[in-house]
């Protein structure tokens, strides 16, 4: 119902009573009008505090929506038209989540989507952030599971001499992201490809630094993915990894219970972590936290 409309409703409906009780009548028009006003403000203020966090000022939601539109080739009608299915498959099958979800064109979409005003992927970031003073020059990295590319470009703008590798299992997501390195200028600084963190195109003590955020929970056994990370890991070098616990996606093929249990999977591959975060956040179904994590391959 448009304002107007509404207004007249509410005019039309007075109007019944005014002759019985002229007094009440306008009594109600007033405190309608003092209703309407308070409404009103308490909107325009709530509108003006979250437009003065940094994650939702004009100027970043302006440019992540224009990254979506040329990443995913889309209009803005076609954007907010997107319909993500959110029933995947009860079966929690590694092809059929592929099938189903990495392998549809809107998928890359709604991850890029996450870093409007989605609270986690926005620490995730804020974590890599915190730690790129340990990458140090001509660094290589490898983003494992790199979705539409957002981290992979943050990194390489920071600084002209690092290279980045990277798989993802989602051609479509192949497809986003180099799209999106391609409009932040950093593509030629970049080899990326389809693969699957299971089984890494490379050879042993590539990388100075291994990427995998919100990866290895998709796959059924994390530690296989992990070992493989190790495997491409120089000595020295270091992994930045974020794993959710104790949420229970149909996309997600391993449920970590408890912060202790991701430490305990990083310390048996032999990883040495050197700093590690939680943090809760609230969902419709339930908190759930998710774990930040540095750690350096002895
Ligand atoms: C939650 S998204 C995270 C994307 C990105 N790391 C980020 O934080 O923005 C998970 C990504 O892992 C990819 N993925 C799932 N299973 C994979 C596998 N076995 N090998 C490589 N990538 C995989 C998905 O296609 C998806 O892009």
């Amino acid at each position: 119902m448009h304002y107007h409309e509404f207004e007249t409703s509410f005019e039309v409906r007075l109007q019944a009573h005014t002759d019985a009780y002229p007094n009440a009548a306008e009594y109600h028009r007033a405190r309608y009008n003092q209703t309407i006003q308070y409404l009103l403000s308490s909107i325009l203020e709530q509108t003006d505090t979250l437009i003065q966090q940094s994650e939702t000022t004009w100027a970043h939601t302006e440019e992540i929506v224009s990254d979506i539109l040329y990443c995913g080739e889309i209009t803005i009608e076609q954007l907010f038209a997107l319909e993500i299915p959110n029933q995947l498959t009860a079966d929690r099958d590694f092809e059929a989540v592929k099938t189903k979800l990495y392998e549809t064109k809107y998928y890359p979409i709604s991850e890029h989507l996450n870093y409007l005003a989605f609270p986690p992927a926005l620490e995730r970031k804020a974590f890599i952030r915190k730690h790129l003073n340990r990458f140090k020059e001509k660094s290589r990295f490898c983003d494992l599971g790199f979705g539409p590319g957002v981290l992979t470009a943050f990194i390489l703008q920071q600084n002209a001499s690092w290279q980045a590798d990277g798989v993802d299992v989602s051609k479509h997501c192949l497809h986003h992201a180099q799209r999106l390195l391609r409009k932040k200028e950093v593509l030629e600084k970049s080899e990326l490809s389809v693969g699957d963190v299971r089984n890494l195109p490379y050879p042993d003590d590539t990388f100075d630094v291994v990427i995998a955020i919100e990866v290895l929970e998709h796959i059924p056994d994390p530690e296989a993915g992990l070992s493989e990370a190790m495997r491409v890991l120089k000595s020295g070098g270091y992994a930045i990894t974020a794993l959710p616990v104790q949420l229970p996606l149909t996309m997600h093929l391993y449920d970590f219970d408890t912060p202790d249990e991701v430490l305990a999977l990083y310390k048996k591959v032999g990883l040495e972590v050197i700093d590690f975060e939680t943090k809760e956040f609230q969902r419709q179904a339930g908190a759930f936290v998710d774990t930040f994590a540095l750690s350096i391959k002895p």
